[in-house]
Order: structure tokens, then C-alpha cells, then sequence
């Protein structure tokens, strides 16, 4: 079946909300959903027209919403499914979507199918979640023993409290009778399960569904064939039902994700090798230390990163997933270390201008686009462990808690970064130089100009082995637009001898970067930390 692209996707703008640190509006120092609508207006200033809202779904919380106990309900915390729906209807009068998180692989061990299936008598949710036969019996995964009545061990999908939801096994182990094939008919009704749930939320207005931990559903998979087959499926359901709506993949294999059905895959680069070795993806491993410092990062004043590690990765999925769907590099999310940690302000808009002017889709994670940083030392909370740092309130004003709540300090989800000149929205707004107009400025420049959005040709110029800059040209149609970006402390000239760009000449956006046109091309000025775009 030939697939249809939703068209608002090319030129799309996300902004990740982590409900909970985005604002509180009653005070119980937890943000919600009045929240996300009051700062619509907000977001859509920044250029984004489209919403990723993390689970706000009922859950005992144990992993922050991502251990859902009722997938219909809106977590009280949060607010009332009224709630939800009146954001979907104040984001389409302003022209943008919100999609939402579905948690296909587990749910909380508080979810009743868990509750029913750990039932030692057999009923409708026995085989709705990955049970070995006997308590004795290894399930060769990580697995929990000894949990009911039930004899068998539970496997995981995650923590402990997060049963791993029966979507059977690639090729069961005809040993192991209860590792089930994917075509069992009770696996088949846990994929009509979550078919039913993004049925639910896409007719009460939902744009889409971001996937968590997508490549984790059939079990046993090595080569991810049969876990495509379901995506494809339930790809086909939205071709057939909902041709406007998107599927977002936390997959980041985008040659996999995306021939699987899904509309857009993130490469993520986590900083954490342990934490990156749960999933089995290369883009994981190659593109760790792309933005952290291990190996040395490419967009480092140290100057001593790599682009080509970065790039001919992403060369080999552009290619492959060109046209049939969208790779998107977030500038962060909830999981991974402050895009700010290590990097001043003026390094911060030299990623963002890389970060906004790539094909594909950009994310914007949620604080980043005023360099908030990563708050070290907290305690743990709801699992977060070294990631709870990247998931503290949005700073808006210099106000009580930052404006985030007007709740006591002790209330709040996470305290506030204590650093005196910790970065706020007010303060930003202000300053026609902040990293808040820099990424707004560039957010309308992808808006205006096609060439910048995720269906313009991307080609790069300059991008050999540890050396700086980076330089690559994006086009659509008549319009060229090249843009130059230099991590590097150390200033760097540099020729391109390309007759064709003999006539590129206007500037869009530039700091420290002049162009002068050369007998056979353009030289390329560029002081340290430096970035330009140009237009032909
Ligand atoms: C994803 C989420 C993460 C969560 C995990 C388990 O990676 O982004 O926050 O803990 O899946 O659901
Ligand atoms: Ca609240």
C-alpha cells in the first residue's frame, strides 16, 4: 500500500511538555493541563505548532507517568479528560496539534489487565502481559518472581512495575509453551487494545501518538521483523482512519522505524552508555557523545569532536527514509542531560541553528530554548535517577518558584534550579540577543523559508574528519540556503570552490561569519563559536 505523509509535517515545529515541570495553575506545586493551555500562545511564539505531551494518563507514578494504570482517564494530578480535550481544541484554533505518549509496551502492575492476569485462575487477561509457566522457571529477560498467586515470573519491560504487555514472540521457543506466537489470538488482542486507545484519544482530538520504547513489543526479535509488521498494521489503520494523524517512534533507527510505519523516528542521543545499552539501536550507540562529551562532542569549543561520526550515520538513514518519512534530532527530552550542560549561550545557538536547520522534524525539548541546565544533585524522583535533573519546572519569571507555581517551595515536583542566574523566559524575553529570540528567530526562518523544512534537499559541503566547520547547503525548488556552523573555539577560513555559489549573497542570520565571494566559489570567514545562513 502506497503510504500518504500528513502535509502539516514537513514544515512542523514540536515542543516536548513534561506536564508536570511546565506550570502549575492551583497551586499543589505539580504542573497541569490548565497549564499547557495557558501557555499556548507561548509555545506557538516560538514557532512550534505542534505539541509531544508526555503521559498524563492515571498511574501511581512510579516512573513518572510512563506505569499507566488506566489509559482512558487523565491522572488527577494533571486534570479531567475535559481538561485534555479543551487543549486539543484551544491548539487547533491556533493552528497546532498535540499529540500524545502511548505507552505500547507495559502498563503499571496497578493496571487491572495486571491485576486480573496475576490471578492463579485463568481468565480473559492471563495471557495479556509475558508470564513464564512456573515461578522456578527462568524467563531468560529480566523477570520478576514470586509477585501473586499466579505461578510464574513476570517479565519486564522496564522497572519492576512495568509488566511487559504479550504482543508473543518472534519465534517462540517451542520448549517455553508460553512464550506465544505474535498471531495468538490473545496477543492479537492486546494490539487491538492500544488500536482501541489511539482510536479513543484521536477521535476526542489527539494529532497523534509519540511511541514509547517502540521497538520493544515483540519479544525475542532480533531482526525487529515481526515488530514491524505490527507497526504496519497499525500504520495501515491510520492510513485508513485517521490520514492526518501522526506516529512518532522512540525507536531511533530510522531506517527501521520509519519502513515499520512510523511518520517520524528521533535519533537520540542519550549521554549514558548504560542507560543507551537498554536499547538495541546503533543510532544509540554511534551517536552517544554527540552532544554529551563522550567521545569528545562536535559541538564543543573544545574543538575536538568529530561531525563524520554524527554524519555518516545519518547519511545512510537520510537516504534510505528520504520521502517516505522524517528524522528528527531533538534538541533534548526528558531522559537525557540538559542540552545546556557544558555550553554557554552563544555555544547554545550554534546548536540550535545546526538543530533548526536539518531536514526532518525538529523537537524542542521543553527549558532548552533558554538554556536551562541540568540540576545536579537532587534526589531521585519517580525514577528519574540521573535524568530527574533534566526534569526540573520551567523557569518563566524571577518571581516566586520561577513563576512556575505559586504552591510552597517543599510542594513543588522537583525544586527549582537553585543557581542564582539561573536562565528565566522574562529575562529572555527582553533581551533581543537571548538564546529565546535566537531559537525564535530561527523557528520563523524554517517557517518562511521551504528549502529549511523537512522536505528540502540537505547536502553537505564541509564535513571532513575532525575539522571544523560544518557547512551544507538545504534546497527546494529555486531556493538555496546554506548555512555554515563552528563549535570551535578557534577561528577557521575557508574556501569552497563551488562555482554555483558565486551568487549567494544574502544573509539571513549570521554571528561572526562573513562570506566573500572568490574566483572559483566562496570563502568562509568564521570566528570561534560561530554560526551563519545564507540565502542564494
Ligand atoms: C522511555 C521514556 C522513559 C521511560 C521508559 C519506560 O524511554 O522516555 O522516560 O522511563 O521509556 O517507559
Ligand atoms: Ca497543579
Amino acid at each position: 500500500m502506497k503510504r500518504h505523509t500528513p502535509s502539516w509535517l514537513a514544515n512542523a515545529f514540536f515542543y516536548e511538555v513534561y506536564p508536570q515541570s511546565f506550570l502549575d495553575t492551583n497551586g499543589d506545586g505539580i504542573g497541569d493541563l490548565p497549564g499547557v493551555i495557558a501557555k499556548l500562545d507561548y509555545i506557538r511564539s516560538l514557532g512550534c505548532d505542534a505539541i509531544w505531551l508526555n503521559p498524563c494518563f492515571e498511574s501511581p507514578f512510579g516512573d513518572a507517568g510512563y506505569d499507566i494504570s488506566d489509559f482512558y482517564k487523565v491522572a488527577s494530578r494533571y486534570g479531567t479528560n475535559a481538561d485534555l480535550k479543551r487543549l486539543f481544541k484551544e491548539a487547533h484554533k491556533r493552528g497546532m496539534r498535540v499529540c500524545l505518549d502511548l505507552v505500547a509496551g507495559h502498563t503499571s502492575t496497578e493496571h487491572p489487565w495486571f491485576k486480573s492476569s496475576a490471578k492463579a485462575t485463568k481468565n480473559e487477561f492471563t495471557n495479556r502481559y509475558v508470564w513464564t509457566d512456573g515461578v522456578w522457571k527462568g524467563a531468560g529477560v529480566p523477570a520478576i518472581s514470586g509477585f501473586s498467586e499466579r505461578d510464574g515470573n513476570y517479565v519486564t519491560n522496564f522497572f519492576h512495575f512495568q509488566p511487559a504487555l504479550n504482543y508473543g514472540f518472534a519465534k517462540p521457543d517451542p520448549k517455553k509453551p508460553w512464550q506465544l506466537p505474535v498471531d495468538h489470538p490473545d496477543c492479537l488482542a492486546t494490539r487491538e487494545e492500544m488500536k482501541k486507545i489511539m482510536r479513543y484519544w484521536l477521535d476526542a482530538g489527539a494529532d497523534g501518538f509519540r511511541v514509547d520504547m517502540a521497538s520493544s513489543l515483540v519479544k525475542g526479535d532480533t531482526d525487529f521483523k515481526e515488530t514491524m509488521k505490527l507497526w504496519a498494521e497499525m500504520r495501515d489503520m491510520y492510513e485508513a482512519e485517521y490520514p492526518d494523524a501522526v506516529l512518532i517512534a522512540e525507536w531511533s533507527d530510522p531506517i527501521c522505524a520509519i519502513q515499520a510505519g512510523f511518520h517520524i523516528d528521533f535519533l537520540i542521543h542519550f549521554n549514558d552508555p548504560a542507560y543507551t545499552s537498554l536499547f538495541r539501536s546503533e543510532a544509540s550507540r554511534d551517536l552517544f557523545g554527540f552532544f554529551a562529551d563522550i567521545p569528545p562532542s562536535f559541538f564543543d569549543r573544545k574543538g575536538k569532536g568529530d561531525i563524520r561520526v554524527f554524519l555518516d550515520y545519518y547519511m545512510k538513514h537520510y537516504r534510505k527514509t528520504r520521502g517516505a518519512g522524517h528524522i528528527s534530532i531533538p534538541s533534548g527530552n526528558h531522559d537525557i542531560m540538559r542540552l545546556a550542560e557544558g555550553r554557554t549561550m552563544d555555544e547554545l545557538k550554534v546548536a540550535f541553528t545546526f538543530l533548526m536547520t536539518m531536514p526532518g522534524v525538529p523537537y524542542l525539548y521543553s527549558g532548552d530554548e533558554i538554556g536551562m541546565r541540568y540540576v545536579r544533585g537532587l534526589v531521585s524522583k519517580e525514577c528519574g535517577y540521573n535524568r530527574t535533573g533534566s526534569r526540573t519546572p520551567m523557569q518563566w519569571t524571577s518571581g516566586k518558584n520561577a513563576g512556575f507555581s505559586t504552591g510552597k517551595a517543599k510542594d513543588l515536583y522537583l525544586p527549582i534550579d537553585p543557581a542564582k542566574d539561573h536562565p528565566t523566559v522574562e529575562a529572555q524575553e527582553k533581551d533581543s540577543d537571548s538564546l529565546l529570540n535566537h531559537v525564535r528567530q530561527l523557528g520563523a526562518l524554517r517557517r518562511k523559508h521551504p528549502a529549511l523544512g523537512g522536505d528540502g534537499d540537505f547536502e553537505p559541503l564541509h564535513a571532513e574528519k575532525n575539522r571544523y566547520p560544518f557547512i551544507y547547503r538545504r534546497k527546494l525548488g529555486a531556493e538555496t540556503i546554506i548555512v555554515a556552523v563552528n563549535p570551535s573555539a578557534k577561528p577557521v577560513s575557508l574556501d569552497i570552490p563551488f562555482k554555483s555559489l558565486r551568487s549567494l549573497l544574502t544573509e539571513l542570520l549570521a554571528k561572526g561569519v562573513t562570506m566573500k565571494h572568490t574566483a572559483d566559489g566562496v570563502k568562509f570567514e568564521m570566528q570561534g563559536i560561530s554560526h551563519g545562513i545564507f540565502k542564494k
